[in-house]
């Protein structure tokens, strides 16, 4: 079998022929640095339900991270007890009363965008639409003030990048991440010392006074939350809209379907989110002996479940490398594009609500739209996938 080179640059914008000549050959790839790719759905759906492939060791050793300590991780890099501990108390903000809430918000968010965005012949559909809805709705739900929204792209952006495994970033990357982790915390600590001493409607206040009540969580812990909710609800809902978007342009058939089916949306965005996933990899440690995919590990192995291949599995998926937007209309099999088990997506059902409000408004407000050129240019992230920019045309 000759070397994998589906995470290569040249193949961003169209790793899925790499990952299922991958996945056909062997269900298990051994990359440099000893850690093993996972390529088939069952074999990943069965990791991930598996709470002994956790985020570090038995010893509480991270391999794809070893330079960054438990104290500087949020809880989705974190084990039981810390990670329920700090995701039971997160929870309470995510809840589908509190979810269906912000609904209003979205949708006039995504009105306000769209106006703007019609109003032009030619647009960048990344920067003016897919980015800044996902960004004002955490910031919102955060409660950022709008004035300091546009220092999280590049903290962002780094985050983003550094979600890879270690060894593939570069030293300058690796410090890129360091230095926005630091700059986040110390935003983040500011806004809370103002939320403390003036309480308002959002999630920073809300949290805070949790901390206040008893030592249920540290400071540290609740800067980290912060963190990884604007990180991890932003870059992946961008790429969602952006990785959606093009599929539907390049899918005129299934375009024109969606505009043409009432209630399809919330089927739309589930088949987009299996075809197209934001999160195209997951890594995960052995705490202890192992077997899987017919090979047995041991505490501290490492692993890369390749879920943008388990999504494309035909052992799972009919005919998968179809976009079938009716797919989710019919009984099909979980896609793993918000994971599965212990660390399931938490703002799932948040990503669902942004993405199926902004995607059904812009099939339906904006029938001619096209794609300028097929010429795009992909930012280096394995893990999170997308375009730097997607020119359309509106008119
Ligand atoms: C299309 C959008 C999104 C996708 C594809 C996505 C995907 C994922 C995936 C795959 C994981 C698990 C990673 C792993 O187990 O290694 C995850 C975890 C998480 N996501 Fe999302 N996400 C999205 C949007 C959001 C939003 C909007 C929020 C919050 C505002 C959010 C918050 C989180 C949190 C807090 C975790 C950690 C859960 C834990 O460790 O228990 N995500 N997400």
């Amino acid at each position: 079998m000759t070397a994998f080179a589906g995470f290569d640059l040249e193949y961003r914008a169209d790793p899925y022929p790499q990952y299922r000549a991958l996945r056909e050959a062997t269900p298990l790839y051994q990359l440099p640095g000893g850690v093993s790719l996972v390529t088939r759905y069952e074999d990943c759906a069965a990791a991930l339900s598996e709470t002994k492939w956790g985020r570090a060791d038995a010893n509480g050793f991270n391999p794809f991270a070893p330079e960054l300590s438990h104290e500087h991780l949020p809880f989705l890099f974190l084990d039981p007890p810390d990670h329920t501990r700090l995701r039971g108390l997160v929870s309470k903000a995510f809840t589908p009363r509190m979810i269906a809430g912000l609904r209003p918000l979205i949708e006039s968010t995504v009105d306000e965008l769209l106006t703007e965005l019609l109003a032009a012949d030619e647009a960048d559909l990344v920067e003016s639409f897919a980015y800044p809805l996902p960004l004002r709705v955490i910031c919102a739900m955060l409660g950022v003030p709008a004035r300091d929204r546009p220092l999280f792209g590049g903290w962002s952006s780094a985050l983003a990048r550094g979600l890879d495994p270690g060894p593939l970033l570069s030293p300058s990357e690796r410090d890129a991440r360091a230095h926005a982790m630091q700059d986040g915390k110390a935003y983040f600590r500011d806004l809370l010392a103002k939320r403390r001493a003036e309480p308002a409607d959002d999630l920073v206040s809300a949290l805070a006074a949790v901390e206040e009540q008893g030592d249920v969580l540290t400071e540290s812990e609740l800067l980290n939350t912060f963190a990884l909710l604007l990180s991890g609800g932003f870059e992946t809902t961008v790429s969602l809209i952006a990785n959606g978007t093009l599929a539907l342009l390049r899918n005129p058939g299934q375009l024109a379907l969606w505009r043409e089916t009432p209630d399809l949306a919330p089927h739309a965005i589930e088949e987009l989110a299996r075809y197209e996933p934001s999160v195209q990899i997951a890594a995960r440690v052995a705490q202890g002996p192992l077997k899987l995919a017919g090979h047995a590990f041991g505490n501290g192995d490492g692993i890369v479940l390749l879920l943008a291949s388990a999504n494309r599995d035909p052992e799972a998926f009919e005919d998968p490398d179809r976009l079938d937007l009716t797919r989710y209309t019919r009984p099909a099999p979980a896609h793993l594009s918000f994971a599965k088990g212990i660390h399931f997506c938490l703002g799932a059902a948040l990503a669902r609500l942004e993405v199926e409000i902004a995607m059904d408004a812009l099939v339906r407000r904006a029938p001619g739209i096209e794609l300028v050129t097929e010429d795009l240019t992909y930012l280096p992230n394995v893990s999170i996938r997308r375009m730097r920019a997607l020119p359309v045309r509106l008119r």
